[in-house]
Protein backbone atom coordinates (compact mmCIF):
# COMPACT_ATOMS: atom_id res chain seq x y z
CA UNK A 1 0.00 0.00 0.00
CA UNK A 2 1.25 3.32 -1.03
CA UNK A 3 1.14 6.48 1.24
CA UNK A 4 0.15 10.07 -0.40
CA UNK A 5 0.68 12.16 2.44
CA UNK A 6 -2.50 14.32 3.08
CA UNK A 7 -2.30 17.92 4.22
CA UNK A 8 -4.67 18.74 6.90
CA UNK A 9 -6.87 16.86 9.19
CA UNK A 10 -9.87 16.97 7.34
CA UNK A 11 -8.16 15.48 4.35
CA UNK A 12 -6.82 13.38 6.15
CA UNK A 13 -10.19 12.15 7.83
CA UNK A 14 -11.38 11.81 4.28
CA UNK A 15 -8.52 10.62 2.59
CA UNK A 16 -8.07 7.52 4.83
CA UNK A 17 -11.53 6.83 5.31
CA UNK A 18 -11.87 6.70 1.17
CA UNK A 19 -8.86 4.87 0.49
CA UNK A 20 -10.42 2.24 3.12
CA UNK A 21 -13.44 2.11 0.85
CA UNK A 22 -11.41 2.18 -2.90
CA UNK A 23 -9.51 -0.63 -1.02
CA UNK A 24 -12.41 -2.79 0.30
CA UNK A 25 -11.26 -2.16 4.18
CA UNK A 26 -13.76 -2.51 6.53
CA UNK A 27 -12.47 0.65 8.39
CA UNK A 28 -9.98 3.56 7.90
CA UNK A 29 -7.86 2.03 10.76
CA UNK A 30 -6.73 -0.81 8.95
CA UNK A 31 -3.43 2.30 7.49
CA UNK A 32 -2.51 2.34 10.93
CA UNK A 33 -1.55 -0.98 11.22
CA UNK A 34 -0.14 -1.46 7.27
CA UNK A 35 2.15 1.60 8.62
CA UNK A 36 3.56 -0.44 11.73
CA UNK A 37 3.61 -3.41 9.29
CA UNK A 38 5.32 -1.69 6.89
CA UNK A 39 7.68 -0.35 9.36
CA UNK A 40 8.63 -3.62 11.46
CA UNK A 41 6.76 -6.63 9.85
CA UNK A 42 5.70 -8.03 12.88
CA UNK A 43 3.32 -10.54 11.05
CA UNK A 44 4.89 -12.95 8.95
CA UNK A 45 3.71 -15.92 6.52
CA UNK A 46 2.19 -18.64 8.31
CA UNK A 47 1.72 -17.11 11.52
CA UNK A 48 -0.81 -16.96 14.33
CA UNK A 49 -2.10 -13.88 15.23
CA UNK A 50 -5.16 -12.66 17.69
CA UNK A 51 -6.69 -9.56 17.26
CA UNK A 52 -8.35 -7.95 20.32
CA UNK A 53 -11.24 -5.76 19.44
CA UNK A 54 -11.47 -6.84 15.93
CA UNK A 55 -14.69 -5.29 14.76
CA UNK A 56 -15.50 -3.94 12.18
CA UNK A 57 -12.69 -6.24 11.02
CA UNK A 58 -9.95 -4.37 9.13
CA UNK A 59 -6.98 -5.65 10.72
CA UNK A 60 -8.61 -9.14 10.07
CA UNK A 61 -8.60 -8.61 6.51
CA UNK A 62 -5.30 -7.19 6.59
CA UNK A 63 -3.73 -9.74 9.16
CA UNK A 64 -5.32 -12.52 7.08
CA UNK A 65 -3.46 -11.11 3.75
CA UNK A 66 -0.36 -10.82 5.67
CA UNK A 67 -0.33 -14.22 7.32
CA UNK A 68 -1.38 -16.19 3.94
CA UNK A 69 -3.46 -19.11 3.71
CA UNK A 70 -1.58 -21.07 6.30
CA UNK A 71 -1.86 -18.30 8.72
CA UNK A 72 -4.66 -18.27 10.82
CA UNK A 73 -6.12 -15.34 12.60
CA UNK A 74 -8.31 -15.32 15.91
CA UNK A 75 -10.45 -12.29 16.27
CA UNK A 76 -12.51 -11.00 19.29
CA UNK A 77 -14.76 -7.89 20.00
CA UNK A 78 -18.25 -7.43 22.22
CA UNK A 79 -19.70 -6.45 18.68
CA UNK A 80 -20.56 -9.17 15.57
CA UNK A 81 -17.95 -8.36 12.64
CA UNK A 82 -20.47 -8.18 9.78
CA UNK A 83 -18.00 -8.50 6.96
CA UNK A 84 -17.20 -11.29 5.12
CA UNK A 85 -13.49 -12.83 6.07
CA UNK A 86 -11.23 -15.15 4.50
CA UNK A 87 -11.12 -18.85 5.41
CA UNK A 88 -8.09 -18.60 7.28
CA UNK A 89 -9.98 -15.94 9.97
CA UNK A 90 -12.16 -17.01 13.04
CA UNK A 91 -14.20 -14.55 15.20
CA UNK A 92 -15.15 -14.79 18.71
CA UNK A 93 -17.83 -12.21 20.04
CA UNK A 94 -16.92 -11.84 23.85
CA UNK A 95 -15.81 -9.66 26.46
CA UNK A 96 -11.45 -9.63 26.52
CA UNK A 97 -11.83 -8.05 30.36
CA UNK A 98 -13.79 -10.90 31.14
CA UNK A 99 -11.47 -13.19 29.35
CA UNK A 100 -8.34 -11.45 30.70
CA UNK A 101 -9.78 -12.64 34.59
CA UNK A 102 -11.11 -16.15 33.76
CA UNK A 103 -7.74 -17.98 33.32
CA UNK A 104 -9.46 -21.17 31.91
CA UNK A 105 -12.09 -19.24 29.71
CA UNK A 106 -9.68 -17.06 28.33
CA UNK A 107 -7.41 -20.62 27.39
CA UNK A 108 -10.38 -22.52 25.65
CA UNK A 109 -11.40 -19.44 23.70
CA UNK A 110 -8.05 -18.32 22.35
CA UNK A 111 -5.48 -21.25 23.29
CA UNK A 112 -1.71 -20.19 22.97
CA UNK A 113 1.31 -20.25 20.43
CA UNK A 114 0.33 -17.30 18.94
CA UNK A 115 3.51 -14.90 16.91
CA UNK A 116 1.69 -11.72 17.11
CA UNK A 117 -1.26 -10.03 19.50
CA UNK A 118 -2.96 -7.25 18.26
CA UNK A 119 -5.30 -4.57 20.21
CA UNK A 120 -7.01 -1.94 18.87
CA UNK A 121 -9.79 -2.06 21.35
CA UNK A 122 -10.96 1.42 22.81
CA UNK A 123 -13.58 1.98 25.39
CA UNK A 124 -16.73 3.95 24.31
CA UNK A 125 -15.56 7.69 25.06
CA UNK A 126 -17.44 9.62 27.31
CA UNK A 127 -15.78 13.12 26.25
CA UNK A 128 -14.09 13.57 29.70
CA UNK A 129 -10.16 12.76 29.13
CA UNK A 130 -8.92 11.19 32.33
CA UNK A 131 -12.14 8.88 32.41
CA UNK A 132 -11.30 7.71 28.72
CA UNK A 133 -7.41 6.96 28.97
CA UNK A 134 -8.54 5.25 32.62
CA UNK A 135 -10.34 2.73 30.73
CA UNK A 136 -7.97 2.59 27.79
CA UNK A 137 -5.47 1.15 30.21
CA UNK A 138 -7.53 -0.98 32.05
CA UNK A 139 -8.70 -2.41 28.29
CA UNK A 140 -4.84 -2.36 27.72
CA UNK A 141 -4.01 -4.35 30.70
CA UNK A 142 -5.89 -6.82 29.69
CA UNK A 143 -4.68 -7.23 26.47
CA UNK A 144 -1.27 -7.12 27.61
CA UNK A 145 -2.25 -10.09 30.77
CA UNK A 146 -3.89 -12.32 27.13
CA UNK A 147 -0.93 -11.33 25.47
CA UNK A 148 1.28 -12.97 28.05
CA UNK A 149 -0.26 -15.92 28.22
CA UNK A 150 -0.94 -16.56 24.88
CA UNK A 151 2.11 -15.76 23.13
CA UNK A 152 4.65 -17.75 22.21
CA UNK A 153 8.33 -16.72 23.28
CA UNK A 154 9.78 -14.58 21.11
CA UNK A 155 6.31 -12.79 19.96
CA UNK A 156 5.12 -9.50 19.19
CA UNK A 157 2.09 -7.70 20.81
CA UNK A 158 1.09 -4.05 19.53
CA UNK A 159 -1.16 -2.08 21.49
CA UNK A 160 -3.24 0.99 21.43
CA UNK A 161 -3.41 2.91 24.51
CA UNK A 162 -4.88 6.39 25.03
CA UNK A 163 -2.06 8.76 26.41
CA UNK A 164 -3.00 9.39 29.78
CA UNK A 165 -1.64 9.24 33.24
CA UNK A 166 -1.16 5.79 33.25
CA UNK A 167 0.52 5.59 30.05
CA UNK A 168 3.97 5.13 31.44
CA UNK A 169 3.52 2.70 34.01
CA UNK A 170 1.82 0.58 30.80
CA UNK A 171 5.11 1.39 28.96
CA UNK A 172 6.89 0.32 32.50
CA UNK A 173 4.53 -3.29 32.01
CA UNK A 174 5.16 -4.11 28.46
CA UNK A 175 9.11 -3.55 28.92
CA UNK A 176 8.51 -6.32 31.53
CA UNK A 177 7.44 -8.61 29.35
CA UNK A 178 9.59 -7.95 26.12
CA UNK A 179 13.14 -7.41 25.44
CA UNK A 180 12.23 -4.37 22.83
CA UNK A 181 9.77 -1.68 22.96
CA UNK A 182 8.88 0.77 20.05
CA UNK A 183 6.12 3.94 20.92
CA UNK A 184 4.45 5.10 17.42
CA UNK A 185 1.96 7.20 16.17
CA UNK A 186 0.70 6.66 12.87
CA UNK A 187 0.35 9.20 10.42
CA UNK A 188 -3.05 7.98 9.79
CA UNK A 189 -4.12 8.75 13.34
CA UNK A 190 -5.84 11.70 13.83
CA UNK A 191 -3.84 14.74 14.87
CA UNK A 192 -6.10 15.81 17.61
CA UNK A 193 -6.61 11.62 19.01
CA UNK A 194 -4.80 10.96 22.59
CA UNK A 195 -3.95 7.33 20.77
CA UNK A 196 -0.55 5.86 20.36
CA UNK A 197 0.48 2.34 19.65
CA UNK A 198 3.21 0.25 21.62
CA UNK A 199 5.06 -1.84 20.48
CA UNK A 200 6.74 -5.12 22.31
CA UNK A 201 8.76 -7.87 20.47
CA UNK A 202 10.92 -10.41 21.68
CA UNK A 203 8.13 -12.04 24.13
CA UNK A 204 10.25 -13.11 27.51
CA UNK A 205 9.76 -16.86 28.57
CA UNK A 206 8.94 -15.60 32.28
CA UNK A 207 7.42 -11.62 32.22
CA UNK A 208 4.75 -9.70 34.07
C1 LIG B 1 -11.28 1.09 17.00
S1 LIG B 1 -12.29 -0.34 17.07
C2 LIG B 1 -11.22 -1.55 16.34
C3 LIG B 1 -11.11 -1.41 14.86
C4 LIG B 1 -10.48 -2.64 14.21
N1 LIG B 1 -9.05 -2.71 14.54
C5 LIG B 1 -10.63 -2.60 12.72
O1 LIG B 1 -9.63 -2.30 12.07
O2 LIG B 1 -11.71 -2.86 12.20
C6 LIG B 1 -12.26 -0.76 18.76
C7 LIG B 1 -13.02 -2.00 19.11
O3 LIG B 1 -12.73 -2.38 20.46
C8 LIG B 1 -13.85 -3.10 20.92
N2 LIG B 1 -13.83 -3.26 22.37
C9 LIG B 1 -13.88 -2.30 23.32
N3 LIG B 1 -13.90 -2.84 24.55
C10 LIG B 1 -13.84 -4.20 24.39
C11 LIG B 1 -13.85 -5.31 25.28
N4 LIG B 1 -13.90 -5.13 26.60
N5 LIG B 1 -13.80 -6.56 24.76
C12 LIG B 1 -13.76 -6.74 23.41
N6 LIG B 1 -13.75 -5.72 22.52
C13 LIG B 1 -13.79 -4.47 22.99
C14 LIG B 1 -15.03 -2.26 20.43
O4 LIG B 1 -16.22 -3.01 20.43
C15 LIG B 1 -14.55 -1.83 19.04
O5 LIG B 1 -15.07 -2.66 18.04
Amino acid sequence: MKHRNPQNKYQTADFYARKAKKEEFAARSVYKLDEIQQKYRLIKKGDKVLDLGCAPGSWLQYAAQQAGNKGRVLGIDLKEVAISLPANVRVVCGDVLDLADQKENMARTIGSGYQVVLSDMAPSTTGHKETDSARSYQLCVAALAIAAASLAEGGAFICKIFQGGDFEDFVRSVRSAFDRIKIIKPQSCRKESKEIYIIGTGKKREGL
